[in-house]
Parts: C-alpha cells; structure tokens; sequence
C-alpha cells in the first residue's frame, strides 16, 4: 500500500522535494537551484519552465535516493515561495512572460500612484497587506497593462493567473485543476481575508478580470490529482500552504501567541493570533496563518526581504567567503570594538519600514574594517531586523505570554553564532527544533493527516522536538546601545533622508 508522503518545496532560489515514511522520517530528498534574472535594477525574475524542471529534477532524485516509485506516494503537499506572479495560457499552458518574483520592485510607481489617491486604507482593511510591490496585484496588473495582448485575452478568460502553488499544480494535473489554498490567495492583494473571497471592489482596483483567478480551497482540500503522463502515476494533491505558513504549521505554531520566524532567503516571523485578524498599528501584515476545515486562523507577520540573501552576497558578491556555513566562523572573529552596521535594503526594506525606494548601506567603516566585520554586520542585520519585527508584534498583540519565545528554522539557524546573538539582542530564548526542514514537514503533514496517514493536530505538536534553546546573555546596556546604533544605521538608509 502506498504510504509514503512527498512534500514539494518551490522556493526563491531552489526547489525541493522530500519524501516521508509512514512513520514521519525522511525517506529521501532532491534540491535544485535555478537562474535567478535581474533584467532591470530591483527586477528579479524565474523562467516558469526553471522552476517547473527543477521540481520535477528534485522529485525524481527523492524518490531515487528513497528507492521508490511514484505509485508508492499515497498524497503530495506543495509549499512554495509566495507572492511571486504567473500567468499562462489555458489553451497551450505557455506563460505569457517570465515569473515575477515578491522581490521585484517594478510596480513600486503603481503603488505610490494608488497611494497618493488614498487607496491604502481599503487595501488593508480587506487584505490586512499594505500597498508595497511585494504582493501579487500589482504585477498582475503590470502584466496585463504591458504584455501586447494580455489584457484582451484575460478578459476573454484565455489566461490563468497564479502563484507559484497554482502553477506547479496545473502543470502536475496536465492542465486540469486551476486552484490556490487561502494562503497564497491572501499575499496577492486581490483576496479579502474576512470574506473568503477575491474582492470585487479590488479586482476593480487594479483592473483585473475575475476569469484570471484560481479557485480557493483550504490548506488541506482537494486540489486535484496528478496525470500519469507528468508524473508516473495517479497521485492525490493533499495540501497546499505559502512557505511562510507551512512552517508555521511544522512548527506546530497551532495557539494563539505561539511565534514562528523562518530564515530563508528572507525572514519571515509569524504570530498566531487565532480566530481573531488583528489590526497592525506597526505596519506589520494581517495575514491567513492557516485555513483547515473551512475554518481561518489568523496571523501578525512580519517580512524582512534579506536574511539568508544577504549571506549568498558574501559568498557571491563579495566572495569573502567559500559557503554560506562560513559565516558564522569568519563573524566570531570580528574586532569586538568596530561597530558596523549594514543595512541588507537591497530591494528595499520591508516591515516595519516598507520603503520600496531604499538601497543597501553600511556604517562605521574605518581602516582596521575587513571580511569578518561585513559577515558579522550581514548576521547581525538579520537579528537586529527580527527584534524590529518582535517590537512591533509586542505593539500589536496583547495576548498570551508564548508570544516571547520563538521558534527558528531555515538554514541560517544552523549556525550558533547567529542564533545566540538573536536571544541577546531580543533579549528573549530562542528555540531551534531538531527537525529544521519545518517547511517542507508542514507540508508534509497537511497531505498527510487529510490522507489519514499522519496525526491530527495536537498529536503531531507533541512530537515536536526543541533540539537547543539559546538564552539571552547580553546585559542591558550593551544591548541598548547596539540596538541604537542599529536604529540610527536604518534611520540614515531610509529615502527620505536628509
Ligand atoms: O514572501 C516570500 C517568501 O514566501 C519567500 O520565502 O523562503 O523563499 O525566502 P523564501
């Protein structure tokens, strides 16, 4: 009997497959990069076809290194970078244009426009998003307003637009299904997360045809079964989740106050706040955590665009060093008396400052500042952005006290370094699981519990384990001022500045 679960992972700069036994371990796994496209200044752009084949290279990999065949997967579950905007032809399946990356700035003059009409207030109040070029309904609209024809044919219902879930799915059904989860449809700024439902009055915003959309269904749904032409066998599509939501979930972030932060190529914390939306007064995102049987759980996010990205430019960019583990070690050499300060605004910065215009800079260079100093400031940064993102959620959500201890995970967590300069600076533990793939395992656990394979809720919280807590060690005043230091670095990055 097939029993096995594979777990899909498109993220921004690879993709990955993982295929668990019956007994939730790790039976096999694939990761593949693919080409990253700059073709403008804070444009960033994927090939659909990229991503499809690195998929489709990584689950062939799993189910050779756990030396199974695709019959032997009882239910997939899909997480993926979120956000970032397709659309195809229904006819033919061909995209219409290269994927528009979350990252990409283009549509920042499109948001400065709505804004200046005072449009923001309805925006957030249906989406709980603000206006920022980061979410999905302004590149659709770029799209549309710019791509000869598109606008015609999606009004003809010729085209499909989706997210990065939407897609992968369409192309495993061999063209059937056109579907999203409440997850991804709530980053697109199109969706209203009270109603359930694309939003009329925002579709009319920004000019887009309702034909366009996917149908939404819970994280857990039915979102169709895979063609034995794709993908070697007839497979049960399970669950779906943004990456961001399917760690919450493998972290087992299922109470209101419990707080997940994620370190990929951003971080991205999440609070759960239950069945209530709470109204940010920090400018921190209102979003759907999670939506099982029907039901919405709710969550404060907070999105800082550069985290492990900002690790990839050492190594790339700067090539000060050879693999992004690195890091760590060169930042513990660091001279204790230079304080430097990098800002990663490489596309801007997001929560809680949400300046679309604003580039990287670094402070506090003198003669005896060299590679340990940058990687120590690139780590830091990441840490000081959490603890911007933490106060803020302390502004927000007076609820239970859990909300101060939080859950890591993503591959920056591995290094120790990081993660107690992160307890210090927040002045708050920090829990690093023993199982850090927490992404994919969310994943994981909506096929299979809906499968009716893997625990239900409150079985599968207990068996998540803490594998070492990180407690604060660094005493106030120290804090104070680096966390000064860090303000008035942000402060001067800032447009606007003067
Ligand atoms: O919102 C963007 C986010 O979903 C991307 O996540 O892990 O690829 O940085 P990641």
């Amino acid at each position: 009997m097939a029993d096995h679960i594979l777990a899909i992972d498109q993220g921004t700069t690879s993709s990955r497959a993982m295929i668990f036994n019956a007994d939730q371990k790790v039976a096999g796994q694939g990761q593949k990069e693919f080409a990253q496209h700059f073709p403008n200044s804070g444009w960033v752009e994927h090939a659909p076809e990229d991503i499809w084949q690195s998929v489709d290279w990584a689950i062939r990999r799993a189910l050779r290194e756990a030396a199974l065949q695709p019959a032997d997967i009882a239910a997939i579950g899909i997480t993926n970078q979120r956000e970032t905007t397709l659309v195809w032809d229904r006819g033919t399946g061909a995209p219409i244009h290269n994927a528009i990356v979350w990252q990409d700035r283009r549509t920042a003059p499109i948001c400065e426009t709505l804004r200046a009409e005072g449009k923001e207030d309805l925006v957030t109040e249906r989406t709980g998003l603000l206006l920022d070029p980061y979410f999905s309904g302004t590149k659709l609209k770029w799209l549309l307003d710019t791509v000869p024809g598109a606008r015609e044919k999606a009004e003809s219902g010729a085209l499909a637009f989706g997210t990065v879930d939407s897609y992968l799915i369409w192309r495993l059904t061999g063209g059937r299904r056109h579907v999203t989860d409440a997850t991804n449809a709530s980053r697109t700024l199109m969706f209203n997360i009270i109603e359930n439902d694309w939003d009329d009055d925002l579709l009319a915003l920004f000019g887009i045809p309702r034909t366009l959309l996917p149908q939404v269904l819970d994280c857990d749904g039915d979102f169709g079964v895979t063609d034995a032409g794709v993908f070697g066998a007839e497979v049960p599509i399970l669950g779906v989740a943004g990456d961001q939501h399917a760690a919450m979930l493998g972290q087992a972030c299922f109470a209101p106050g419990m707080l997940k932060s994620t370190y990929g190529t951003g971080c991205f914390a999440v609070l759960n706040t239950g069945d209530t939306p709470v109204r940010s007064h920090n400018r921190l995102l209102t979003t759907i955590a999670y939506r099982l049987g029907g039901k919405s759980t709710y969550g404060l996010e907070g999105s800082i665009f550069i985290a492990g990205a900002g690790v990839q430019w050492l190594r790339d960019g700067l090539k000060i060093i050879g693999k992004a583990s690195d890091s760590g070690r060169l930042a513990s050499d660091a001279d204790p008396n230079q304080a430097v300060y990098l800002v990663p605004a490489f596309v801007g910065l997001g929560a809680p400052y949400w300046d679309a215009e604003a580039r990287g800079a670094i402070f506090g260079l003198t003669r005896n500042t060299g590679p340990e100093e940058f990687a120590r400031a690139a780590l830091e940064a990441v840490c000081y952005q959490t603890a911007d993102l933490l106060d803020a959620m302390r502004g927000d959500w007076q609820g239970e006290a859990e909300a101060t201890v939080l859950r890591v995970d993503g591959g920056m967590v591995a290094s120790d370094y990081t993660m107690q300069f992160l307890a210090d600076i927040l002045d708050a533990p920090v829990d690093r699981p023993q199982m850090l793939e927490t992404t994919v395992l969310g994943a994981a656990w909506l096929a299979g519990q809906a499968a009716g394979l893997w625990p239900g809720q409150e079985r599968f919280a207990a068996s998540w384990a803490r594998e070492r807590q990180f407690r604060p060690e660094m005493d106030a005043g120290t804090r104070n001022a680096k966390l000064a230091g860090w303000r008035d670095a942000v402060r001067r990055t800032l447009t606007g500045y003067a």
